[in-house]
């Protein structure tokens, strides 16, 4: 109500009417007469009231049957009935439509007036707290949109551990609409199980009144669980000794829960390479020192006269100078991946190349069996002789110990034209074929299927590949065979 409080009178009797806009006239209030029920309601309806007079025997109807439409056309404004007949049958009649009160002609002013006031304080107070529920109906849709759009999850439980709220990214994360979740048992519904019991004596804490916590549980989500990190807080309002109420809100921590995890593999990896390259180097010399006395021991050997102890001499000494060998070649490797020299950036002629690692294979290769057919066309790659000869060299040695007696190994190379040219060489085997949980493998360093494998091939092959620019590609099939394709950049000329 602002402003002088309206008065509205619907009432046939000028004259009574007429006293009415004396009496609260100089009472500083605005008076409307209108001598008809239609003509009241059309001014509740566009302009309103505070108050309205409405005399109970109107021409056209009677005042009870008028109350209820000028209540629902002017919500916040009061009404007064009058009659000059009292009886307690239209007074009750009066409550009960709606009316303020029910006052009888002819007035007493001081009487009236006192009513008058006190339908005004109702009046007043009506719209106050119309405006304070409109006020908290905002700032209450403020806040849900604040916590529904958040991208932290938001749930409130009861002392039961029972679902209140949950907001939106709660619902969509979990999987199931809002009215699911509310009433549900939250840790039996959302928490896995292997966190459940400690989660429940974080939040019971809180509910006896000790304070914020946070904690770490798995989320049964609707894509699998998810690593969240929870904050708990007592809703105020509560006694200090205990809460009725706690607010979870929880922060999804899978990815960087994984990142650190990765980080810290590779930040170990990176140790260890460091130490493997400082080891390597020490054990080189010693190994070199060996392998010299080996080699005099050897010439000595050959000096003995013939006899019966010189052949299995011999044979040992050549077993010493192959484990010798097979140690200096996994130094090599090691040293490879731990501190990579520079890649050159030379022409590489690929199928001399290959003639080359093939040279040295084919002979064990025919003693097995096993065919090596060639589809070579002429490419020239730029890169690193030495290195691309170590990664074809694996490659090689990995399809010979793949394959069956009588298998076949196919070696090609070919020219890739584009925008950026590449050459691809690849070597395919007809042996036992990679399964797949193993092809997620075999890059790892030290993953091998082989009682005497080191499990480095592969990780120095992918290494040496990309230090070029290219890719390794690899294609297999259980008992079907294995294609191992290395695509470089060719050598522009
Ligand atoms: N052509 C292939 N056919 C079948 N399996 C293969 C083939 N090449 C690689 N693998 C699988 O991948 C694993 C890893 O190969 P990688 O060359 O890295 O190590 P390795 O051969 O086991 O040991 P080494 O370090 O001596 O090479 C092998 O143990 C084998 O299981
Ligand atoms: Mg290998």
């Amino acid at each position: 109500m602002t402003g002088r409080p309206r008065l509205l009178v619907i009432d046939d009797n000028r004259e009574l009417a007429d006293n009415l806009v004396e009496l609260f006239e100089e009472r500083g209030f605005a008076v409307e007469v209108v001598p008809s029920a239609a003509a009241g309601l059309e001014i509740a309806r566009s302009r309103g009231f505070d108050l309205a007079f409405v005399d109970v025997n109107l021409p056209e109807t009677s005042g009870h049957e008028l109350v209820p439409a000028l209540r629902s056309a002017c919500p916040y404004g009061e009404v007064l009935l009058m009659t000059g007949h009292a009886s307690i049958d239209s007074a009750i009649a009066a409550v009960r439509v709606g009316a303020f009160q029910y006052v009888v002609k002819p007035f007493n002013v001081g009487e009236l007036v006192a009513t008058v006031d006190r339908a005004l304080s109702q009046v007043q107070l009506r719209a106050e707290r119309e405006a304070l529920s409109r006020q908290l109906g905002e700032s209450e849709r403020r806040y849900r949109d604040v916590v529904d759009s958040t991208g932290v999850l938001v749930f409130a439980l009861d002392g039961d551990a029972r679902v209140v709220m949950a907001n939106r990214r709660a619902c969509d994360t979990v999987g199931v609409p809002s009215e699911e979740l509310v009433g549900a048992d939250f840790f039996i519904r959302c928490i896995a199980a292997e966190s459940r019991a400690s989660a429940r004596t974080r939040v019971d804490a809180v509910l006896r009144g000790q304070g914020a916590i946070e904690f770490d549980a798995s989320l049964v989500a609707k894509s699998g669980l998810r690593a969240v990190r929870w904050h708990g807080t007592p809703a105020s309002g509560g006694s200090p000794k205990s809460a009725a109420l706690v607010y979870l809100t929880g922060v999804d921590v899978t990815e960087r829960l994984e990142l650190e995890r990765r980080a810290a593999e590779s930040e170990a990896l990176a140790h260890m390479g460091t130490l493997a390259a400082g080891l390597a180097h020490e054990i080189r010399n010693p190994l070199n020192a060996a392998g010299l006395q080996l080699h005099l021991l050897g010439r000595a050997v050959d000096r003995l006269p013939d006899g019966d102890d010189r052949s299995p001499l011999k044979a040992r000494v050549e077993i010493v100078a192959s484990e010798l060998k097979r140690l200096e070649h996994l130094l090599g490797d090691f040293l490879e991946l731990a501190r990579p020299r520079p890649i050159a950036r030379e022409p590489v002629d690929l199928v001399a190349l290959l003639e080359r690692v093939l040279s040295l294979h084919e002979p064990i290769a025919s003693a097995r069996g096993i065919t090596v057919e060639r589809r070579f066309a002429q490419a020239t790659a730029r890169g690193d002789r030495e290195r691309l000869e170590q990664v074809f060299h694996n490659l090689v040695v990995n399809a010979l110990e793949a394959s069956a007696e009588h298998g076949v190994i196919e070696v090609s190379v070919e020219r890739e034209e584009g925008p950026t040219p590449t050459v691809l060489a690849a070597v395919r085997d007809d042996g036992r074929g990679i399964p797949e949980a193993t092809l997620a493998r075999i890059y790892e360093p030290f993953f091998t299927t082989k009682p005497a494998g080191t499990g480095l091939g592969l990780t120095i092959v992918r290494q040496i590949v990309q230090r070029h620019g290219g890719a390794v590609l690899i294609d297999s099939a259980e008992a079907k065979g294995t294609r191992v394709a290395v695509r470089l950049p060719a050598f522009a000329t």
